[in-house]
């Protein structure tokens, strides 16, 4: 049975293919209105805003706008508001930072956001180091280079052992098995020793001679007691938190290959301001010192 367009209501186009009818369906007009405004909309948009992806950037629009000049615009907002705190953060002294409180709440926010964005790839977000990874924790009040403000504006300014500011903190272990400064024999004792000092040695037979290899070979570093010195960076070698680890093995790596933690000088790169807020930071964090008496 075939459908006769004449059997149905519905209004047609008029266009017939082998028997089939085209109903003539016209979107609404609200929607076709709508439709062309679109049109209209995106053309003006590109010429108005930045769109059109070219081969380097695209193109910019007659308006000049552009979302990296809001940035920066921003930016410079934030700057200009924080000009003056900045400018008594750079113009005080260190020590003083502490006892104005309006300074110290500015200095710990900025100096945390410092710390998020370029610290805690290495020290961890919470500060906390990395376990045997040489990596310091700044949690604790063990310092390698010193605790109190002023050593650690130094130790961030400068880096340590970086080839990028001279004044950066210098020290260098001796590589004692690489470089046959000792025998094995006289290394596995003076690890002995070593582990003697915080803990449980290995072989406490060895313990004995191993403080002989100590005192003769390492003590101008590490202290007669072995408690360091951080003149020279040389880690406290009795209260049991190593940098590298404190098993016979890792020590045994330390002993015979040295170590070399390095970090990057943050002068240059970081405005002044920046570098105090994080240290004011870093301070606070709970192993800060008191400047030493003059
Ligand atoms: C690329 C890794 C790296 C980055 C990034 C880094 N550090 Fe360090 N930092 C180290 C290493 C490694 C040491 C230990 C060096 C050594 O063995 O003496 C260290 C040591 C320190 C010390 C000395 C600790 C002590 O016990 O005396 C302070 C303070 C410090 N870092 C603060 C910072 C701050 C603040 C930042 C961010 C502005 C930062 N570090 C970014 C690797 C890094
Ligand atoms: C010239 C100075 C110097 C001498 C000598 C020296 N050390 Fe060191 N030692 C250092 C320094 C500096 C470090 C820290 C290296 C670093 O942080 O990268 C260190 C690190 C260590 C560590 C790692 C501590 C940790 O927390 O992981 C051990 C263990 C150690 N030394 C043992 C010895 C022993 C044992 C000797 C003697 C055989 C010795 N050192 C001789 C300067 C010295």
């Amino acid at each position: 049975m075939s459908t006769n367009k004449d059997d149905l209501d519905y209004e047609t186009t008029g266009h017939e293919w082998d028997g089939i009818q085209e109903y003539n369906k016209p979107m609404p007009r609200w929607w076709l209105w709508t439709f062309y405004v679109t049109i209209v909309w995106a053309i003006g948009y590109s010429i108005a805003y930045p769109a059109w992806p070219l081969i380097n950037g695209a193109t910019a629009g007659v308006l000049g706008y552009s979302t990296r000049a809001e940035v920066a615009k921003d930016i410079a907002a934030v700057d200009a508001a924080n000009a003056a705190i900045n400018a008594r953060l750079e113009e005080a002294e260190l020590t003083a930072i502490a006892e104005e409180p309006e300074l110290l709440t500015y200095a710990n926010n900025a100096g945390a956001a410092v710390f998020r964005t370029w610290c805690a790839q290495c020290h961890g977000s919470g500060a906390a180091g990395a376990q045997a990874g040489g990596y310091p924790n700044l949690l604790d009040d063990d310092w390698l280079w010193g605790g109190d403000i002023a050593a650690i504006h130094e130790t961030i300014s400068y880096g340590i052992r970086n080839e990028e500011n001279d004044n950066a903190r210098y020290s260098e272990m001796p590589a004692f098995g690489r470089d046959e400064l000792l025998e094995d024999e006289q290394i596995a004792q003076v690890v002995n020793y070593v582990m003697s000092l915080s803990g449980t040695p290995q072989d406490a037979s060895m313990v004995e001679a191993g403080a002989e290899v100590f005192e003769a070979e390492c003590a101008a570093c590490h202290g007669e007691d072995g408690t360091g010195d951080r003149f020279q960076g040389a880690p406290n070698l009795t209260d049991a938190i190593w940098l590298y680890g404190g098993s016979y093995e890792d020590l045994t790596e330390t002993v015979v290959n040295s170590r070399f933690g390095v970090m990057p000088a943050w002068e240059g790169r970081l405005s002044e301001a920046q570098i105090r807020a994080v240290a004011t930071y870093v301070h606070g964090l709970g192993g800060g010192e008191d400047a030493p008496a003059e």
